[in-house]
């Protein structure tokens, strides 16, 4: 880390420029300092450093120790905070130490310097490069408190999960990509980047996304993965949980989520287990659920990347399933097939980035894992290292990998017994699932399809 002393006086001069110039607002700040100042759903003026507050902002254990010794500050005895009293010497101590970069990610320091010739930011320019305040996690809370009284809350936590971009922890680098999905993945984020040009010639009806493909096929991560690249928060809704029974004020609950993934805009609405929808349609369900999933397809068709800076992505394993009015929302379908030979090569070797590899050959096991996914792999992999943990060691050897390929293979064998989408043929099955026959046979052929596509064979 840097220079604590020169950490905590930046701290200093952006708490006071801030609380001098009534024009900075919340977006000025960064994201580390605003969030110490937040109360109550707002950060009011004056903004008193206190010893915590600049500890927590800064990651520097004795904030008061590392700059008593400078002559421009302070601290009062009573309350402990600590002040500039000379914050011209200040800024000009702290310009002398540091370069325009770090100057570049605090908006309200680049106000404060705008008088310095040796300084090239701008304010405005720092602002576009700092994360929005809706990305915080302080403000993703108090916006929940006020949407959500304390009984919805367990019945929201249920259906809508919500990640500040800074908790999602999955990068796009760690996914390997078809050449479909990296092209999507382009399109969107020129998408997003362009959205006032889309505005003016009237392509509003853009950003509706649908992802298909079997289970573990990086549908939700590549969506995280998204939100942490374009540092925008990630609303997850859970559809099964829509459809479930036991909500009470369902078709609320759906308004209110697509009014808070508007508030929280720009953001990403990522709408899993798509199909649940389709299936409610088609069956008897109850007249609260039919009203709760047609107010989510209408909330769907109101809602726009252009005119409310929301991506909406959706994601389903079974395609099949959906109505065509469901396949009418999306703009964009992609599809997520089972990894080839070579896409699983390339997985393996991000999995095993960070591990202790001897005499690894990733080629051999691409070859002998046919038909594993991503997920597959990973859970091949975690296998292989726990067995070699409890023999003592920590480095892989080939062997390892390939017995906890045979292992997953022969684990996998028992799961599909129990398992309607692969089995077919024997009395009983049927009582498993409370779908049709009919269903099966076409879920099955897909993903027949699907790996062809992804040319193994
Ligand atoms: N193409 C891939 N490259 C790298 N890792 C992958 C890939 N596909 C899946 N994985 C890994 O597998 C795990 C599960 O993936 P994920 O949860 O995104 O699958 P999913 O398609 O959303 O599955 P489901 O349909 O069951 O929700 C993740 O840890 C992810 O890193
Ligand atoms: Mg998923």
């Amino acid at each position: 880390m840097s220079d604590p002393a020169v950490d905590v006086v930046e701290f200093l001069l952006t708490a006071h420029t801030y609380t001098e110039a009534e024009d900075l607002d919340e977006g000025d700040l960064p994201p580390r300092y605003r969030q110490v100042f937040w109360s109550d759903g707002s950060i009011e003026r004056p903004l008193a450093v206190t010893q915590d507050r600049a500890r927590t902002a800064t990651g520097v254990d004795h904030p008061w120790d590392a700059v008593s010794d400078l002559l421009f500050t302070q601290r009062t005895e009573f309350s402990g905070e600590i002040s500039l009293t000379q914050p011209d010497m200040a800024l000009e101590w702290y310009l002398d130490r540091v370069e325009d970069e770090r100057i570049a990610a605090n908006p309200t320091l680049a106000h404060a310097a705008r008088n310095e010739d040796s300084v090239s930011v701008t304010r405005e320019g720092a602002r576009e490069d700092n994360q929005p305040i809706q990305a915080d996690r302080v403000w993703i809370d108090s916006l929940l408190d006020e949407y959500f009284d304390e009984e919805e809350d367990a019945e929201m936590l249920d259906l809508v999960h919500i990640l500040a971009p800074e908790e999602i922890e999955t990068t796009l680098d760690d996914l390997v990509l078809t050449n479909d999905q990296n092209d999507e993945v382009d399109k969107i984020v020129t998408a997003i980047e362009n959205r006032d040009y889309l505005a003016s010639i009237g392509l509003s009806e853009i950003g509706k996304i649908l992802f298909v493909g079997p289970p573990g096929t990086g549908k939700t991560t590549i969506s995280r993965g998204l939100a942490h690249e374009l540092g925008l928060p990630f609303v997850e809704v859970k559809l099964s949980m829509v459809t479930s029974q036991y909500l009470g004020e369902t078709a609320k609950n759906v308004e209110k989520t697509f009014e808070v993934a508007k508030r929280l805009s720009p953001c990403i609405l990522f709408i899993d287990e798509f199909d649940s929808v389709a299936k409610t349609r088609k069956s008897d369900e109850h007249a609260a659920l039919k009203r709760a999933v047609n107010t989510l397809l209408k909330s769907i068709d109101d809602i726009s990347l252009v005119r409310d800076e929301v991506l909406t992505v959706a994601a389903t394993n079974h395609p099949d399933q959906l109505d065509a009015a469901a396949w009418r929302r999306f703009d964009e379908v992609v599809n997520f097939p089972k990894p080839d030979r070579q896409m699983r090569e390339d997985i393996l070797r991000i999995i095993t980035r960070d591990m202790q590899m001897a005499a690894f050959d990733p080629d051999e096991v691409a070859e002998a894992t046919e038909g594993l996914t991503g997920s597959d792999l990973r859970m091949v992999l975690r296998e292989a290292v726990l067995q070699a943990l409890t023999e003592g060691r920590r480095e892989l050897t080939q062997d390892d990998v390939m017995s906890a390929v045979q292992g997953f293979e022969e684990r996998d064998n028992l799961k599909n017994m129990d398992d309607f989408d692969n089995w077919t043929g024997s009395p009983g099955s049927g009582n498993k699932s409370d779908n049709e026959g009919h269903d099966h046979s076409h879920d099955g052929s897909h993903e027949h399809e699907v790996e062809t596509e992804a040319s193994d064979d």
